[in-house]
């Protein structure tokens, strides 16, 4: 049996950091085992600006420990005002990494996203053009639609004419959770990835409803049936190349989770990559779990693996703190249901 595994310094393609206190909480927890992130724009307000995106990097960068080797990835979060040539400058100096599309009222603080596609065209073309990702969450709003059904409805009535009317578009559709959303990768080589979070591949919609509402396994989009777990599991531990790991860790207060009505989102920056290390152990897929963490997402998104390493120990099950206490609040971190053996050195 394997009991210690180096791989590369993981990377996080889809993190909410939150500001202020929570901000602070939290970055300890992603800043300890990842190098990078691609940092969610959807604060209240949002980051829409490229200025925005710099002063909110600027937050992070001051809120980090000493001596952290931690970089945030920006993204401007797209709205039906956004400036096509503010995003292109933002982009081509490095100060943000992508643009992120949120159909409006989707989820947590989307109010601001879009609604009228062809309203954003002029962006969409321009990045195209630059070759600027563009971070898809992939549900549609319709209240018509049953919430299980919101991604794959999204994916033949938005994603897929999005992508045929912008050729060389790059997009990341965020946290798939679905045979279907594995299924439109896998058969579309060019211009796609996606991400798949850590609790997408271990917990089923049974996990939230039966024998019980567990509001910490709520989150969006909501996790469906096994067998599309299953179909998660298959891709992220496959090492295809286009499907790379987004924590989409994302912390709310346990007072805005346990109420009458809870908000989405699951925060699992602290065991990540001890739940990662054990679903791969258990699919006899260790060795790809580096391709899944650390490599997949970096080529992607056109970056170098981190040069630096973790090394991930096999011992007993690892004592960890079932809630965080932040600044802001208590917040409860994701529990998988089962012991985690690898420890993160
Ligand atoms: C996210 C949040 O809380 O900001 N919630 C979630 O359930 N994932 C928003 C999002 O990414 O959908
Ligand atoms: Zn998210």
């Amino acid at each position: 049996m394997i009991r210690t595994l180096t791989i590369r310094r993981p990377d996080d393609w889809h993190l909410h950091l939150r500001d202020g206190a929570m901000l602070r909480g939290v970055l300890p927890e992603t800043a300890r085992h990842f190098g990078r992130a691609i940092v969610m724009p959807n604060l209240v307000p949002p980051v829409v600006t490229a200025a925005d995106a710099v002063a909110y990097r600027d937050r992070i960068l001051a809120a980090l420990p000493e001596g952290a080797d931690f970089t945030p990835l920006m993204t401007l979060y797209l709205t039906e005002q956004t400036d096509p040539e503010d995003v292109a400058a933002a982009y081509q100096d490095g100060s943000v990494a992508a643009v992120k599309l949120y159909p409006a009222g989707a989820t947590t603080n989307s109010a601001s996203g879009v609604r009228d596609f062809d309203k954003v065209r002029g962006v969409l073309d321009r990045m195209a053009e630059i070759g600027m990702p563009l971070c898809v969450h992939g549900e549609v709003t319709d209240p018509e639609v049953d919430i299980f059904d919101r991604e794959a409805v999204f994916i033949d009535r938005v994603l897929d004419p999005l992508r045929r009317a912008t050729p060389g578009l790059r997009v990341v559709m965020e946290h798939i959770t679905t045979s279907d959303g594995v299924a439109y990768v896998a058969d579309h080589h060019k211009d796609i990835g996606a991400t798949i979070t850590t609790h997408h591949l271990i917990i089923n919609r049974n996990h939230i409803l039966a024998g019980g509402i567990r509001p910490h396994y709520y989150c969006l989009p909501v996790a469906k049936r096994e067998k599309h777990r299953i179909a998660l599991v298959e891709a992220a531990t496959s090492g295809d190349r286009r499907f790379f790991l987004g924590t989409d860790s994302a912390p709310h207060t346990d007072a805005a989770k346990q109420g009458a009505c809870g908000c989405a989102g699951i925060f699992s920056a602290p065991n990540t990559l001890s739940c990662l290390a054990e679903l791969f152990e258990a699919a006899d897929r260790l060795d790809r779990l580096e391709r899944f963490t650390s490599l997949n997402g970096a080529e992607f998104y056109g970056l170098k693996p981190n040069a630096a390493t973790i090394t991930l120990t096999r011992g007993d099950p690892m004592d960890y703190p079932e809630t965080l206490d932040t600044g802001a609040g208590p917040v409860t971190v994701f529990d998988p249901g089962f012991p985690l053996h690898w420890h993160v050195a």
